[in-house]
């Protein structure tokens, strides 16, 4: 079979991909020179948005097999995606820069012909968000939400809602780890303080290590502890189970072993997505302000308002940054068993 040629401009159908630039202004027969700008920056975000979500259905796709295998190719697959995604997000970040070149005027000779469109109405970055986690209840501005999407659209994002989220997906990860179901690998295992806490040993001899690690001012730490990762009534409505918890908060502890460096940089990456999300909202929220100033946005919210508070509100991963609030220092950790040293990896 003779190969088919193919051509540059065919195959990016950059007829199509360039022709999409039409300022409304050109439209009312004034042009304002920096709408171009505008549409492009917010055209290669889309671009972006969209990679974004290709990475995320592939990621859900393998993290919903029943056993995903902490030493094999699959979690590789999924670590490699997330660090892609972080790069992309880096890069959506810095692109405020390039509309940061527009002033407020040059803004101005074309702003009120953008009414009501806005970035709000961004429905990939909403499924973004939707696909990381964030549920409808938990969004800020329901309401606004409700009356400035089409139809179309919120069907879109709720059915991606209605399909497990990366975070409930990880919870399950979490959830199926092994460590401390499998008997055999606490067989020789030293204790230090004797107590069993939550059904086993380790946790006995960690919270009495975590316990004395605390200063007077955090000893309420304590009962957070217990909360946070023994009481399953406690946890109903948050993203992690307490079992969960328990593994995500060894992975961290225990992150030096083999077997546990990719767990351990999957749950960091999460953090990194999280926290380059904020950061972009935040820069994006700052940009506006130097725009618009306190006016109200073409999408009729109350502009800088509705952006801080979605910037406060719509982490997705803020559980398990919090764990970082347990870890105790590594010369004081519980020694595991030469059992599950050697399953974690290091050979005796
Ligand atoms: C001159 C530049 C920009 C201005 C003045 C601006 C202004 C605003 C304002 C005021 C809002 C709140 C909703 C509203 O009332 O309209 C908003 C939301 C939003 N904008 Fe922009 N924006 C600009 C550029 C961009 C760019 C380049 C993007 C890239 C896609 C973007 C994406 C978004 C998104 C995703 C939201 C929703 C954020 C959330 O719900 O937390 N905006 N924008």
């Amino acid at each position: 079979m003779v190969n088919k040629e193919v051509y540059y401009s065919d195959y990016l159908q950059l007829d199509k991909i360039l022709s999409t630039q039409v300022p409304e202004s050109r439209i009312a027969g004034n042009e304002a020179h920096d709408e171009m700008l505008f549409i492009i920056v917010h055209q290669a975000y889309e671009l972006w948005f969209k990679q974004i979500l290709h990475e995320l259905a592939s990621i859900c796709t393998i993290m919903s097999a029943p056993k995903v295998n902490d030493n094999s190719p699959a979690i590789y697959t999924v670590v490699h995606r997330f660090d892609r995604i972080i790069e992309i997000l880096r890069l959506l970040v810095q692109q405020v820069n390039i509309i940061e070149t527009m002033t407020p005027l040059d803004f101005l000779d074309f702003r009120n012909m953008l009414r009501p469109a806005s970035g709000f109405q961004s429905f990939q970055f909403k499924m973004i968000e939707a696909s990381l986690g964030l549920k409808f209840d938990q969004r800020h501005g329901q309401g606004y939400y409700l009356s400035q999407l089409r139809q179309e659209h919120k069907e879109i994002i709720g059915d991606i809602e209605s399909k497990p989220s990366v975070i409930e997906l990880i919870n399950s990860w979490l959830e199926r780890m092994p460590y401390f179901d499998v008997e055999e690998y606490w067989t020789g295992y030293v204790t230090g303080s004797g107590t069993t806490f939550g059904g086993h040993i380790f946790w006995g001899d960690y919270r009495d290590a975590y316990s004395n690690s605390l200063v007077e001012a955090e000893k309420d730490n304590l009962e957070d502890f217990d909360k946070l990762f023994f009481d399953d009534q406690y946890n109903s409505d948050r993203s992690l189970s307490a079992k969960a918890k328990r593994s995500a908060l060894f992975i961290m502890l225990y992150r030096d072993y083999p077997i546990l460096q990719m767990p351990y940089k999957l749950l960091n990456g999460l953090l990194e997505i999280d926290e380059l999300m904020a950061t972009w909202r935040y820069r994006h929220m700052n940009m506006v302000h130097r725009m618009i100033g306190k006016r109200i946005g073409t999408g009729g919210s109350s502009g800088k308002d509705y952006l801080k508070a979605s910037l406060e509100k719509h982490y997705i991963f803020s559980e398990i940054a919090e764990l970082t609030s347990f870890l105790i220092e590594r010369r004081n950790l519980p020694h595991l068993s030469a059992n599950l040293e050697s399953k974690l990896g290091f050979v005796h």
